[in-house]
């Protein structure tokens, strides 16, 4: 069997472009005892693969210079060496944007259908759904009738986040890049306000008249200005729930924005990054809450999807220009 696979060609310095990745074949290899190979059905694209192309220690290790890329997937077993596995079973795991992936039968997550379709596992019962379900309710503590601002909102991660404060009865002001986003952020996910932000120069004004009351809680995914923007509004004993800083991960250098640390302090402010990992061993319980709000349609979990592995490196570079809404997946099947 041919393996067809991405790989890491050059270290991006910047902006990540096609040039910086490889598709290769090759022999998809033997397994071992305790092994299984896996055919891909569903490959997840995200922001933190950019931040992986790099050369520098973080929370997970950086790709090899010509070593495997991507993260999580779905697939089915075609082989298996393994007791707990057997050929047909529908699994999930960090398996790579490749057609066929070795792995480790103790590395693997069963595909439960009856909480979820295949493609959520990667989405809402995923480290998306998680990640929002976390950043909001641990770090954000968000309460009923308080102002809850995301950035990032339409994103995989945003949508969610703010269909959960909806259902903690907070006032959701989301924040993203199309004026169509806006409306299905408002007509579609329930939100009570949107903004496009690239519509204004700085949105510290427009958002200040869809935030009468401040902010109490910021969901922040994307960083610079928008949340310099955001800083100026917070009230006091707010939560900044720093998620990610997608608008920074194609900065070469960092460029230094204002100096907002003084908002923080006057308002007694909290400011917290999370890792979605740090709650690892709460998963099968949010995954619970999320497949129960799911299934009831009290959440929805959109999906933007690819179609074909040739689609993989170009859904990818879309999440830094704005083209997914929901969660980006790319289908194989
Ligand atoms: N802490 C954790 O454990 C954890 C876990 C998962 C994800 N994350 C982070 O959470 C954030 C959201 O992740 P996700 O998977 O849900 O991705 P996502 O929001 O679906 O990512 C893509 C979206 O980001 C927005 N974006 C891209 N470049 C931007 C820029 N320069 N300025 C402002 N917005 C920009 C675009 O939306 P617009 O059209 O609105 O611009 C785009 O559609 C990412 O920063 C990610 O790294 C953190």
């Amino acid at each position: 069997m041919k393996n067809r696979k991405y790989i890491l060609k050059e270290r991006p310095r910047g902006e990540v472009g096609l040039q910086h990745i490889e598709m290769i074949e090759e022999e998809v290899p033997d397994i071992r005892k305790g092994e299984v190979i896996i055919k891909t059905r569903y490959i997840s694209v995200d922001p933190y693969m950019r931040n992986r192309m790099n050369d520098v220690k973080s929370y997970v290790p950086p790709y090899d210079l010509n070593g495997l890329l991507g993260g999580d997937a779905t697939g089915e077993i075609v082989m298996s060496k393994c007791e707990e596995w057997k050929v047909g079973d529908l699994v999930c795991g960090s398996f790579g944007w490749q057609v066929y992936a070795k792995i480790k039968g103790k590395r693997l997550t069963r595909i439960d259908t009856s909480m979820g379709d295949e493609s959520a596992w990667l989405g809402i019962l995923g480290l998306t759904g998680l990640t929002a379900y976390f950043g909001l309710l641990q770090l954000g503590q968000p309460s009923a009738g308080e102002t809850l601002v995301i950035s990032g909102a339409a994103g995989a991660v945003g949508s969610i986040a703010g269909q959960i404060g909806k259902l903690y009865g907070c006032r959701v002001v989301g924040i993203a890049g199309s004026d169509k986003k806006v409306s299905y952020l408002k007509d579609a996910l329930g939100f009570d306000e949107a903004i496009n932000y690239k519509n204004y120069p700085s949105i510290r004004k427009p958002l200040k008249n869809l935030c009468p009351s401040g902010v109490d809680v910021y969901f922040d995914n994307v960083g610079g200005e928008i949340s310099d923007g955001i800083m100026y509004l917070i009230n006091d004993r707010a939560r900044i729930v720093l998620c990610g800083q997608i608008a920074q991960y194609n900065e070469g250098r960092i460029p230094t924005g204002p100096r907002l640390n003084a908002q923080l302090l006057v308002h007694r402010g909290r400011m917290e990054g999370f890792i979605v990992y740090d709650f690892i061993n709460q998963f099968d319980e949010a995954r619970d809450a999320l497949s129960n709000w799911y299934k009831e349609r009290k959440i929805i979990a959109p999906e933007s999807i690819a179609k074909s592995f040739e689609m993989i490196p170009h859904a990818f570079l879309g999440l830094f220009k704005g083209e997914n809404q929901g969660k980006q997946l790319v289908s194989l099947i």
